[in-house]
């Protein structure tokens, strides 16, 4: 059977170059950088190399720091409750504090401002439309004397909608507004530029563009603060104690430069063989509708709602013909959940149920693409009789 892996907004591939990489590494060096003995120092040229590339990735100045992190769960979980802490230090005097984010955020931020609400802060979560976008003037109208973060992804995980994040850095610059972005979705497939964007803090995560599980960084501007996230050595500037994934760090770097040499493919073969599946899908299968904006949107990213075809149903269907592609749904304990984000952009709860996502990477072929244009329209049918009781 055939195996088509359409589910890279999930996770990628390592690439064979990045595995290479971690495995020749590993396999001579195990010293512990921190070490004064040439086992250690002599895995810092090695280190810093795969910084470098780090840092080109999202193009951090040498006087910003990327901490490694082991994922983007962790970034944002570390700057968004960073700032709170301070922030609640200043204003003891009970002063709420102001926070801005939008209502279509990965759960890591989503979930992280919730948690804040409760202990104390005030949240907006500004509304996207229906296509997924948002627009700068309504930050410009939510920000308030005392706001004092803004946090907007910079592509969204299940749409691929892209948002003006430099034109929002741009807005709370002038107000002296600290601006977080969730760049998961970007890095790697359209450029990430922190210090063109104006961004004070930008997290992003390695096996979103082909490095390893576990390992990703917080990009945090020169002269902003961070509270430590763990207490004890003084790795990671005293901000995050422990002995560094060095293994990690080599392949996200591997990663991280061959995800900066395929930009141009991503936005223009990726574009075309997403383009080519979601036009047979618009023309050839009757009541399927595109979730999310045409344009403004990550070149990998088909999210597709398909009328009387239940997602899960169709998951399943897809990976018993070796397709892997993913709904936003989640299984909530006995409930099904439809998934937040299109719910957020106004889609009804049934669509919402019939969604679909189809994520592409730089490994997949023309060939993959025309098995599951070959297979879908059956499928699609198949389901469709059963829900009509035919
Ligand atoms: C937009 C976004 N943010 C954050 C995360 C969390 O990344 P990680 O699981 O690598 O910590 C994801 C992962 O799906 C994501 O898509």
């Amino acid at each position: 059977m055939k195996k088509v892996y359409l589910d890279n907004n999930a996770t990628t591939m390592v690439s064979p170059a990045a595995a290479k990489e971690m495995e020749r590494f590993n396999t001579i060096h195990y010293g512990n950088p921190s070490s004064l003995h040439n086992f250690g120092l002599d895995t810092r040229p090695e280190l810093r190399k795969a910084l470098d590339r780090i840092y080109r990735l999202v193009n951090a100045a040498d006087a910003d720091d990327v901490l490694i992190t082991s994922g983007a769960t962790e970034a944002n979980n570390h700057v968004i409750k960073s700032v709170f802490r301070a922030a609640a230090e200043r204003s003891r005097s009970g002063r709420k504090d102001h926070y801005i984010t939008t209502n279509i955020e990965h759960p890591t931020v989503y979930n992280t401002f919730q948690y804040l609400e409760k202990l104390g802060a005030a949240v907006d979560y500004l509304p996207c439309d229906r296509h997924g976008l948002l627009y700068p003037e309504q930050i410009q109208a939510a920000l308030r004397e005392n706001t004092v973060l803004v946090s907007v992804m910079a592509a969204n995980n299940e749409i691929g909608t892209i948002l003006p994040v430099k034109e929002i850095a741009a807005l709370c610059r002038e107000r002296g507004v600290l601006v977080h972005t969730d760049a998961t979705q970007a890095a790697g497939k359209i450029p990430v530029d922190a210090r063109d964007w104006g961004v004070d803090y930008l997290s992003f995560s390695a096996h979103k563009f082909h490095g390893p599980k576990g390992v990703g960084g917080l990009y945090v501007r020169q002269g902003r603060r961070l509270e430590p996230l763990f207490h004890g050595g003084e790795q990671m500037a005293n901000l995050r104690a422990g002995t560094l994934n060095v293994p990690g760090i080599i392949g996200m770097g591997a990663a991280a430069q061959e995800a900066l040499d395929f930009l141009d493919y991503e936005a223009t073969e990726v574009k075309r063989l997403r383009d080519k599946l979601e036009d047979f899908i618009l023309q050839h299968i009757p009541a399927a509708f595109l979730n999310g904006d045409r344009q403004n949107r990550t070149p990998n990213t088909l999210n597709i709602a398909f009328q009387d075809c239940e997602g899960e149903a169709l998951l399943w269907d897809l990976n018993e013909h070796g397709i892997a592609a993913s709904t936003g749904s989640a299984c909530a304990s006995e409930e099904l959940e439809s998934s937040r984000i299109l719910r957020a952009l106004g889609i009804d709860k049934a669509l919402s149920h019939m969604a679909v996502r189809f994520s592409l990477s730089r490994f997949t072929t023309e060939e993959e693409i025309d098995y599951v244009i070959s297979v879908l329209p059956g499928i699609i049918r198949r389901l469709r009789e059963i829900s009509s009781g035919r």
